[in-house]
């Protein structure tokens, strides 16, 4: 055996993987059922498969809310066994320029399938917003030339990718972001399913850094349950390369004491570490929202939240420095102490000495 087999086994043994699916996909919704949140978009595609008509579609949210597993679960149940011939899918990563609008999916359009009737067949679109306008052009006269046999089923991030004569021949279904409950509830499904080992506050963690994205709250799992054994707190940030919110929340409860010498300090060792100011910024604002209310009344909240917006607008108009992200700390400090002086706040009785 020369080297390179000796290297060759000791791959192969290597790649005995105990799961080598993403649990992303594992765990991609198979039913309507399976899909949580969303209740709303939800009920309108349990009426859908019940009467089974279906209009053009056009789903927008945000990422990893549930849109492509959506459209995957709707065309099954409409179509069944006949999903294989009867469902064209093109994902952003496909070619989609004008031309395979005026061939793939026109020649699609055209083929004849039968199916059961008041059934059509379906082009799903996934991530539209990333076709060009010409080829949404050439796409506006195709939804309606075939309309009697085929449906169209759009996903995007934001609408207004989507141009307005194929939005306007649309039923728009909105996707909102998943509550950290929902997270919670999803992934607790799969972590019983996988056996994984956790403390509540790794899950806690998991939660926070998804900020509402499954797709994240799941590939974090997957890599912190694989890579460490144990979900806990130390664990899942060490996965997530996010500025760590303890830090972030410690930064805050001395911007509430009004000492913004530590508060800076505990910023800055974030920054040093390489994390971007818009991470953090990010990071602080949602420390901020949900920051104990116990130890920071509302009205103090709303103001934090108001000036970090301000700072956030400054850095992304060009000024991303450490700087901004000083000032911004330097403003809510002075807020915390005209507050304490007009309103009797107190940082450490919190809402109580108000
Ligand atoms: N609402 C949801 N309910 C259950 N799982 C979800 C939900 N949204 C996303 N997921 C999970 O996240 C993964 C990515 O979801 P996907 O539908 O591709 O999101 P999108 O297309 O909105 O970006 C799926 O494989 C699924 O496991
Ligand atoms: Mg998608």
């Amino acid at each position: 055996m020369n080297a390179f087999d000796a290297l060759a086994a000791g791959a192969k043994a290597q790649t005995a993987p105990i799961d080598t699916l993403p649990w992303l996909e594992k765990y991609r919704p198979k039913t309507l059922d399976d899909i949580v949140g969303n209740d709303d978009a939800v009920d309108r595609m349990r009426s859908m498969v019940a009467s089974g008509f279906m209009p053009n579609l056009m789903f927008c949210g945000p990422p990893g809310c549930g849109k492509t597993s959506a459209i995957g679960v709707l065309s099954r149940a409409l179509l069944g066994d006949k999903y294989k011939d009867a469902v064209l899918e093109m994902n952003a990563s496909d070619e989609r320029g004008i031309d395979v609008v005026r061939n793939k999916i026109k020649m699609f359009a055209q083929k004849k399938v039968t199916l059961p009737p008041g059934r059509t067949k379906i082009v799903i679109l996934d991530e539209a917003d990333a076709m060009t306008t010409a080829a949404q052009q050439a796409l506006r006269r195709t939804m309606e030339i075939f309309s009697a046999t085929t449906r169209f089923c759009l996903a995007c991030n934001t609408s207004d990718k989507v141009i307005e004569p194929i939005q306007s021949r649309c039923a728009i279904v909105r996707f909102v972001k998943l509550t950290d409950e929902q997270v919670l509830k999803r992934l607790m499904t799969v972590i019983e399913r996988e056996k994984v080992a956790y403390v509540p506050k790794g899950l806690e963690a998991i939660v926070f850094t998804a900020d509402g994205d499954m797709r994240q709250a799941l590939n974090n799992l997957q890599s912190t349950a694989q890579g460490f054994g144990l979900i806990d707190e130390e664990n899942v940030f060490r996965v997530c390369d996010q500025p760590h919110p303890n830090i972030v929340r410690d930064a805050l409860s001395f911007i509430l004491q009004e000492n913004i010498d530590d508060a800076y300090a505990r910023i800055k060792s974030l920054y040093d570490k390489g994390y971007s100011v818009f991470d953090i910024i990010g990071t602080m604002y949602r420390v901020c929202k949900n920051y104990d209310d116990n130890a920071m009344p509302e009205y103090i909240k709303l103001e934090l939240i108001r000036i970090i917006g301000f700072t956030h607008l400054r850095l992304s108009e060009g000024c991303a420095t450490m700087l901004q992200l000083a000032g911004g700390m330097a403003k809510m400090c002075e807020l915390v102490r005209d507050a304490k002086r007009i309103g009797g706040y107190s940082a450490e009785l919190g809402i109580d000495a108000m």
